[in-house]
């Protein structure tokens, strides 16, 4: 039997963090040994908000040597960068005609933007682009080439897989064959929300994020730097509304999480104390990727011909999807 295909994309729009780690690349790396793995950079999704050129290059060469460095094996899993291969915006034209624009206004990046907009007594449009309002379009197409099966992702996103879905089904629908395989998002439980620096889910648009890959020194900095209540050494803790424990849980075995809660319920644990254990932990996952990282990002020559010779390889395959469509809809004589 064939493996089922796995795809997923993340967007190269900031540096990476300790909830983009857990929430999409080490879910999305687990999956490589039981499906077809294909993991893109969705460079055309971050020019939506990236505006600076230098950035934008800066944060793709980023990504990419961070999916390296924790762990894709670029001889394995297809990687890409989406902006390399052009079928991807062939197939989002053709899925635009199969697209209601009711289906896009019920997207939550978009209406989320339009209920702030009417909450500022601003047109409801404002500061939306058509990129922002057709960006599940664009998702559907990054999926559907690639005849993916499951896309892992975090929360967030199911809605937009959902979305891609339906949008196959119609296309499908319209020519009575199965042209488009339908995917189902794949959302990986213990680790639905990573929590940030103030409790709230870490996001680069919160400004609460972790940085995966800091020099020791200031990754140490920062996660001193998590918010805490203000109790005192001695004053028993509750682990299980703490920040502090959250992360740690990440990072711990069952033993050690265990462990780390009796501290917390014992008192005589202060945070500055629960902090540096859980620096510690996280080093001890993260030095041994930072140091691949930090090579990585020095040899751009080597992210290149990485992502060209993965592209090469993923427009066989976009090939044949847009071919089948192409004939399927009567665009080829
Ligand atoms: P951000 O919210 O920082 O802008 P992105 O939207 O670029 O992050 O997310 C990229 C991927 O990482 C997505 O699959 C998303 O679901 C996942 N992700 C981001 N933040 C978290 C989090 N706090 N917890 C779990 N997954 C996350
Ligand atoms: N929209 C996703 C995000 O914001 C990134 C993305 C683009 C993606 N295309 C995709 C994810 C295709 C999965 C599959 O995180």
């Amino acid at each position: 039997m064939t493996p089922k295909v796995s795809l997923t994309g993340i967007k190269p729009s900031g540096t990476p963090h300790i909830g983009n780690y857990f929430g999409a690349i080490k879910p999305a790396l687990q999956l490589v040994k039981d499906y077809e793995a294909r993991y893109f950079i969705a460079d055309y999704h971050a020019l939506n908000t990236i505006r600076d050129a230098e950035t934008l290059r800066n944060y793709t060469y980023d990504l990419a040597a961070v999916w390296l460095a924790c762990g894709l094996n670029p001889e394995k899993v297809l990687f890409y960068r989406q902006s390399d291969v052009p079928e991807t915006f062939e197939l989002t034209t053709i899925l635009m005609a199969f697209t209601s624009k009711g289906l896009m206004n019920r997207a939550h990046a978009y209406k989320a933007m339009v209920q702030e907009n009417l909450e500022k007594g601003n047109d409801p449009d404002e500061g939306v682009n058509m990129g922002l309002f057709t960006y599940p379009v664009l998702m559907a197409a990054d999926i559907l080439l690639f005849d993916t099966n499951v896309v892992p992702v975090g929360k967030d996103q199911k809605q937009h897989v959902e979305m891609t879905a339906d949008i196959a089904k119609a296309v499908n629908y319209t020519y009575q064959q199965d042209l488009l395989v339908i995917p189902e998002p794949l959302i990986s439980e213990g680790t639905q929300t990573i929590v940030g620096m103030d409790g709230r889910k870490m996001s680069k648009s919160y400004n609460n994020v972790i940085p995966l890959f800091l020099p020791s020194k200031n990754f140490r900095k920062t996660i001193m730097k998590i918010v805490t209540n203000s109790q005192s050494i001695e004053e028993p803790k509750d682990p299980e509304n703490c920040s502090v424990f959250a992360l740690y849980k990440l990072f711990a075995t069952a033993e050690e999480q265990t462990a780390m809660a009796e501290r917390y319920r014992a008192g005589g644990m202060g945070w500055g104390e629960a902090k540096q254990a859980l620096f510690e932990l996280m080093e001890r996952e993260i030095a041994p990727l930072r140091e691949k990282y930090d090579d990585l990002i020095n040899d751009r020559a080597y992210l290149d011909n990485v992502l060209k010779e993965g592209a090469e390889k993923a427009r066989i395959i976009a090939t044949a999807t847009i071919g089948r469509l192409r004939k399927a809809t009567g665009i080829a004589r």
